[in-house]
């Protein structure tokens, strides 16, 4: 029995159960993977940098093709009121995650001869409790990270600009599936075409050496919008920055490392294929600097509410909301 209200996703300017907020079989971004997306999180029930994923989810749409016939101040509108109208299917003291998915709608020559409601690009936007995530996210962040170089690469800019944040991500779901046979539970680390460090399937990658903290060059990886955040706050504490080639000696060789995206804010790495990274206590002087500067930022302290929230998965468990496998003739 259901006894929690059911989560709303907002499509195309309707809000609609969770359950019935899907693509057509016949839509581009199923087809051809013709589908850009932002994954942001709340802290205090607010969006983090919510304007910097609406700006990226504009410029991927724009690099892919798609127009979504809504301006961004519309977008973050929607955006806003989808949270809100999903408070109170949250428990006490979780945040949501806030997923933007927008495809480029139905394939031409099918779209004549299927529903016109269905038509045009999908703009779906869905918010999920951060807490279902957070006992692995916490206990990779307390024990430290294992990470594996994969044989699977990033797709070079020039072939498929790993800027634009889209679904065609076949080669980071391979980069992940060879990672888990390597090594259980660890974090897929790819690199360019030759051979330098580029970031994770859904993070990006740095390192600290003799005090420096060092990204790879922003060519061949999304520009996430946590790295940008740490960025900043490396700059306020006067800790030098710099982008460079990152290659596997000068990683294995590092003295902290660390993976940063909306969903980790930082997960420290422990263990780089099969190599100790500095002294092997994480998280590193650095890190926690940079980890501490960002709580501060947000106003939460991400580490201990992640701890917080993993106990909150069974509230949520009561509240498994069935499919309805008529969903793409109900929108
Ligand atoms: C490939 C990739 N790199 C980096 C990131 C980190 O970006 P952000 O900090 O904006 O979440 C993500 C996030 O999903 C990603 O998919």
């Amino acid at each position: 029995m259901n006894s929690q209200p059911t989560r709303l996703g907002y499509v195309n300017g309707s809000y609609v159960p969770e359950t019935q907020s899907g693509v057509s079989v016949f839509d581009y971004g199923l087809l051809y993977g013709q589908t850009v997306f932002e994954y942001t999180r709340t802290f205090n029930l607010k969006p983090f940098r919510l304007d910097k994923h609406i700006e990226r989810i504009f410029n991927s749409m724009k690099y892919s093709g798609i127009d979504c016939g809504m301006s961004p101040d519309e977008l973050t509108k929607a955006t806003l009121e989808t949270i809100d109208k999903n408070l109170p299917t949250l428990a006490d003291g979780d945040e949501f995650t806030i997923w933007h998915n927008i495809t480029a709608g139905l394939r031409d020559d099918y779209a004549q001869f299927l529903p016109e409601n269905m038509s045009g690009p999908r703009i779906l936007i869905n918010v999920f409790p951060l807490s279902i995530t957070r006992p692995w996210v916490w206990q990779q962040q307390q024990e430290g990270a294992s990470a594996v170089i994969t044989r699977q690469r990033s797709t070079p800019a020039q072939l498929l600009d790993p800027k634009v944040k889209n679904r065609s991500r076949l080669y980071y779901r391979i980069a992940e599936i060879e990672a888990a046979r390597i090594k259980p539970a660890s974090i897929a680390l790819l690199t360019d075409e030759d051979g330098y460090i580029t970031e994770g399937t859904s993070s990006n990658f740095m390192i600290v050496k003799d005090g420096q903290l060092i990204s790879p060059r922003p060519k061949n990886i999304l520009r996430g919008v946590t790295r940008g955040a740490l960025i900043e706050i490396a700059q306020s504490l006067d800790i030098p920055f710099i982008e460079d080639d990152i290659d596997k000696y000068d990683a294995i060789t590092a003295d902290e490392a660390f993976f940063c995206s909306t969903s980790y804010i930082i997960m420290p790495v422990k263990i780089l294929d099969d190599h100790m990274i500095g002294d092997g206590q994480t998280p590193g002087g650095i890190t926690t600097q940079l980890a501490d500067g960002f709580s501060e930022l947000v106003e939460v302290d991400f580490m201990s509410q992640g701890r917080e929230l993993t106990g909150l998965a069974e509230f949520y468990a009561s509240s498994v909301q069935t499919p309805d496998l008529n969903m793409a003739t109900n929108v």
